[in-house]
């Protein structure tokens, strides 16, 4: 397969922080198009880490990171600017990514920022909007919505992008029954590469046919995501619990 069936390449990645706190150990990784992985961990695995190497917020001296066949660079400023709008995150906390008075406003932000204006804009923030379910609310101050809602208009300000690679930082945080079943069938309809942080494992599940375990700076385990949920002794090992009463 070439490189650019792949949204994601990542070759020995290695990184420690200043302070010397060595969070990754060799990763290497691939992701194709289209494809939906969960990433799963304990705390302090590196998963965070991880993800602020895709678009260069994090970079390391050693190993290489290319989305779309093209390498993360954070040396060269033009093509990490590139490189920012073809991975879009979508934190915890919608309320770190939602700041403008109205939705609308929210979601045109980055698009304006390249470049977008006018009817075009508007097209983008319209359609964006609409893939969330959300494009009644492109008028509303964020803050009058409810979490669930606000997560979905984050989801929007980064589908605004079109990026190449969607991350998701527990994106099941904080959603009651029906906000993440809503959230679930949304993601479940985009048409793009997802990775999904996640301590869910029933979300995991039910979004992603291949999960990752990330544990003590390296990939402890690569497959389909129901055969490692099955795998109770890999969980066991990795700090992973599913609910009591779980069943696959
Ligand atoms: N800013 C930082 N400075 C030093 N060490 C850090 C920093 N952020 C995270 N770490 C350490 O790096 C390791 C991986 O952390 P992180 O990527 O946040 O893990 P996860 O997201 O899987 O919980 C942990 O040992 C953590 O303590
Ligand atoms: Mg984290």
């Amino acid at each position: 397969m070439s490189n650019n069936d792949n949204s994601l390449v990542i070759e020995e990645l290695a990184f420690a922080y200043p302070d010397g706190n060595q969070a990754l150990y060799g990763v290497n990784l691939k992701i194709k198009r289209g494809e939906r992985v969960a990433l799963l961990g304990p705390n302090g695995a590196g998963k965070t880490t991880l993800i602020l190497h895709l678009n260069g917020i994090l970079s390391s001296g050693h190993g290489r990171v290319f989305v779309a066949g093209k390498l993360v660079d954070s040396s060269d400023k033009a093509a990490l600017k590139q490189i920012r709008s073809k991975v879009g995150i979508v934190f915890q906390d919608p309320d770190d990514q939602l700041f403008m008075p109205t939705v609308g406003q929210d979601v045109a932000f980055g698009p304006y920022n390249m470049g977008l204006r006018d009817s075009e804009l508007n097209k983008v923030v319209e359609n964006s909007l609409a893939l969330v379910g959300m494009l009644e609310y492109k008028d509303r101050p964020p803050h009058h919505l409810s979490f669930g809602q606000r997560r979905r208009v984050a989801v929007a300000t980064v589908l605004a992008m079109k990026p190449e690679i969607l991350v998701l930082d527990e994106p099941s945080s904080n959603l009651d029954p029906a906000s993440r079943r809503e959230l679930a069938d949304i993601l479940r309809s985009l048409d793009i590469t997802m990775i999904m942080v996640t301590h869910d494992l029933p979300y995991a599940n039910e979004l992603c046919e291949r999960a990752l375990i990330l544990s003590g700076g390296v990939i402890a385990a690569d497959g389909k995501t129901s055969d490692l949920l099955k795998d109770s002794a890999l969980l066991k090992k990795h700090r992973l619990e599913l609910p009591v009463g779980f069943t696959l």
